[in-house]
């Protein structure tokens, strides 16, 4: 066969042949294209080129400190040594890629590596098992077949509101946010039974109503990461874990954007006093270089699921478990044991939260309020318009606000993340290992870009009128 017209050669990508706005107009054409529009016109389509770990060059030239990657990048982009680490392990090869039906060394090890760091602080877990995914929902999906296949007269799941849990069909249920989940309603899990955050006597009543022996497992984050950095009230973790444990009610925790040092822990809901049943890590054991999901189980749980010869091909993955996959995750968790990522976590967290803090109570008119936990930050901007201005716009006034901030912030050399359970809620996730003076700097631009920026109303003037106008011809006729 001839090649089709137009068929780009990898080569091509790799030599840089391929131009900034070539790849933004195939991008529009072929992908996410309202996505793709919508930051093109804000001048933020990339694509992006790490010039440090944790700075961006954009085509325009403009440097940005990278406090995105929504969790998934502890040492920034390409560290060099993990970098370094999968060249070599290219290179030596030694085993297959993809082994559904054999051992590989990588992953045993990590399977080992991930229980232990579990079981040191969670002794019970010393026997547990590890199955791998491809992402965090996947992990979600596999901890909930699990816990149903442990529980299988029990109906319900309970979740809690604002939770995050993924996008897939059964994470998505968990989810409970009416734009994410909207078209697919019937097609959702009707057992899902969504409780207030925080609120235990809410929790106590409805283990009650159901009965304990129908009820699955309760699914939830120890911090609400999606929701914008929110913590639940202390004792509410502990509490969980005392009221369902002696009914044997399953205790399912997401980790994925918590875990492995980014909130200050190696395992939040651990520390604050909850020890799960199963625990789902995706984002960081990647390293920011590959997907990997991860779902630990208790070993009795998992026995249920995959446990005799007649049940162990009743979950399974192509790619989960492949080779690269699990030499990056198994150098990721060494490259975090050994900077301690939960004290450098809870270090720069306490003096991140002190800077956003201060800015905060200098601009209350653009920051209604600021939140942490180790290098989790959330900002969260006032509307741009009082939305009683436009009645039954109060969404939409949400998400122009939250990208109308993304932009202010990113002309200031911030790259911030979006919350997909908050719209007006801006997030900061630096690397874990960003060196204290581009931390600084960080905070630093944060302080600026709020000076600029006094007030929520003043970043709808701050982005001009032309841009404004496109955006409007954009969000409304294209
Ligand atoms: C707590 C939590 N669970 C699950 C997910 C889904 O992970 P993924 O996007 O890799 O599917 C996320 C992603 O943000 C998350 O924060």
């Amino acid at each position: 066969m001839t090649i089709p017209k137009g068929f780009i050669r990898a080569d091509d990508v790799l030599q840089d042949r391929m131009t900034a706005d070539e790849a933004v107009r195939l991008e529009v054409t072929h992908g996410n294209g309202k996505l793709m529009r919508g930051l093109d016109i804000l001048g933020m389509s990339g694509p992006l080129r790490p010039i440090t770990p944790w700075e961006l060059e954009d085509p325009h030239g403009r440097h940005v400190i990278n406090a995105s990657g929504y969790a998934a990048l502890p040492f920034g982009d390409n560290p060099p040594e993990l970098v370094g680490f999968l060249r070599d392990m290219l290179a030596v090869g030694g085993q297959i890629a993809i082994a559904q039906q054999s051992v590989t060394t990588w992953r045993a090890a990590l399977e080992a590596n991930l229980v232990r760091l579990l079981s040191h602080q969670a002794p019970s877990h010393a026997d547990s098992r590890v199955f791998f995914s491809n992402s965090g929902t996947e992990a979600v999906e596999a901890a909930i077949k699990f816990a149903v296949a442990a529980r299988p007269k029990a109906k319900y799941l309970i979740n809690f509101q604002r939770a995050y849990h993924g996008k897939t069909f059964m994470s998505l249920s968990l989810t409970p946010n009416p734009t994410l989940q909207g078209p697919f309603r019937n097609l959702l899990s009707s057992s899902v039974v969504t409780l207030p955050f925080g609120d235990i006597e809410a929790l106590a009543r409805t283990v009650k109503r159901l009965g304990p022996d129908k009820i699955v497992a309760v699914v939830l984050e120890p911090i609400l990461g999606e929701a914008g950095v929110r913590l639940p009230p202390p004792d509410f973790l502990r509490a969980v874990h005392d009221l369902c444990r002696p009914k044997g009610v399953l205790l399912v925790v997401d980790e994925i954007q918590t875990g492995l040092g980014r909130s200050g822990h190696w395992f939040q809901s651990l520390a604050a006093g909850l020890e799960p049943d199963i625990i789902t890590l995706a984002k960081p054991l990647g390293g920011g270089l590959v997907p990997v999901g991860a779902t630990i189980v208790r070993n009795s749980i998992y026995r249920e699921l995959l446990g005799d010869v007649n049940k162990l091909k009743r979950h399974s993955n192509t790619f989960g478990g492949n080779s690269i996959a699990m030499a990056v995750g198994l150098k990721s968790l060494e490259m975090l044991i050994d900077m301690d990522a939960p004290a450098r976590s809870r270090a720069l967290g306490e003096r991140g939260l002190t800077r956003l803090k201060a800015v905060q109570q200098r601009f209350p008119n653009l920051l209604e309020d600021v939140r942490g936990a180790g290098t989790l930050f959330a900002m969260n901007f006032r509307p741009v318009i009082d939305p009683k201005f436009l009645p039954g716009q109060a969404d939409f006034v949400s998400e122009v606000s939250g990208f109308l901030a993304l932009l202010a912030f990113y002309r200031a050399g911030v790259q911030l993340n979006f919350s997909l359970n908050a719209a007006r809620t801006m997030r900061i996730t630096p690397a874990m290992n960003m060196p204290d003076d581009v931390f600084d700097e960080l905070f630093d631009r944060v302080g600026r870009a709020a000076e600029q920026h006094p007030t929520s109303f003043s970043l709808v003037r701050g982005t001009g009128l032309g841009k404004l106008l496109q955006l409007a011809k954009f969000a409304f006729f294209e």
